[in-house]
């Protein structure tokens, strides 16, 4: 047990899928995990573990935003030695070429702040994905059939911005999306030396004003789901 997670030393898997929602966690454990058994439920923020292709796996939620994600993925990686850490979840869509429904695999995750910033002070660090991890789970998003994008996005600290001029510059950098956990969980994967990878769908888009519709999102979700397991037992 740790602070926020309630699991005995070997409930955790080495592969830990992390949405942020923690009925996503339940949905997913539930839906595509063999023999899923429920670890954590500190909090509400349900974790599972189960068996997929015979392989052991963790579904456990982050909470919304780098702080609550970096509570959960500090545990798993220091006290439960969680390798490899997957975050599936949502993002605002900022290219015109990036469409509702559509996947983002998040090469980099730029921040103007995270709670790494206190460690990493005067370094503008850039936080970036595993590339094996990165590879496997194209490949997958691409034998899906689904329509993937790959490159940049930006970890908020908001989700209701107040600077349309910020969201002008990132979209005119190429930032793909915008969410709210990827920058952190990178950077601790980075310091601990293990592999991070974020799938996201787009849910809503900043600059058409199109959103998801409820009956949409479970379908998506699950595309996601499987993209992350076949990326984590891919050999590389
Ligand atoms: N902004 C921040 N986080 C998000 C968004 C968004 O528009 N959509 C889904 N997660």
């Amino acid at each position: 047990m740790t602070i926020h997670i309630g699991a005995n030393p070997g409930d955790i898997a080495e592969t830990v899928l992390m949405p942020g929602d923690p009925y996503r966690a339940k949905w997913a454990a539930l839906n595509f995990l063999k023999d899923a058994t429920l670890v954590n439920e500190v909090r509400g923020m349900l974790g599972y573990t189960g068996m997929w292709n015979g392989n052991r796996v963790t579904i456990q939620g982050s909470g919304m935003g780098m702080p609550s994600l970096s509570i959960y993925a500090n545990e798993l990686i220091t006290q439960y030695n969680a390798q490899t850490l997957i975050r599936i979840g949502s993002c605002g869509g900022m290219q015109p070429q990036v469409g509702i429904r559509d996947i983002i695999i998040a090469m980099t995750a730029s921040t103007i702040t995270s709670p790494s910033s206190g460690v990493l002070r005067e370094i503008n660090f850039a936080p970036a994905a595993d590339w094996s991890l990165l590879r496997a789970a194209v490949a997958a998003a691409e034998a899906k059939g689904a329509t993937t994008h790959i490159g940049g996005i930006y970890s908020s600290d908001v989700f209701y911005s107040e600077r349309p001029d910020l969201d002008e510059q990132l979209t005119r950098h190429g930032i793909l999306g915008v969410e709210m956990e990827a920058a952190e969980l990178y950077t601790l994967a980075a310091r601990h030396k293990r592999r991070a990878l974020a799938i996201l769908t787009v849910s809503d888009h900043l600059q058409t004003g199109e959103a998801l519709p409820a009956e949409d999102r479970e379908r998506s979700f699950g595309d996601m789901v499987e993209i992350a397991l076949h990326a984590a037992f891919t050999n590389s």
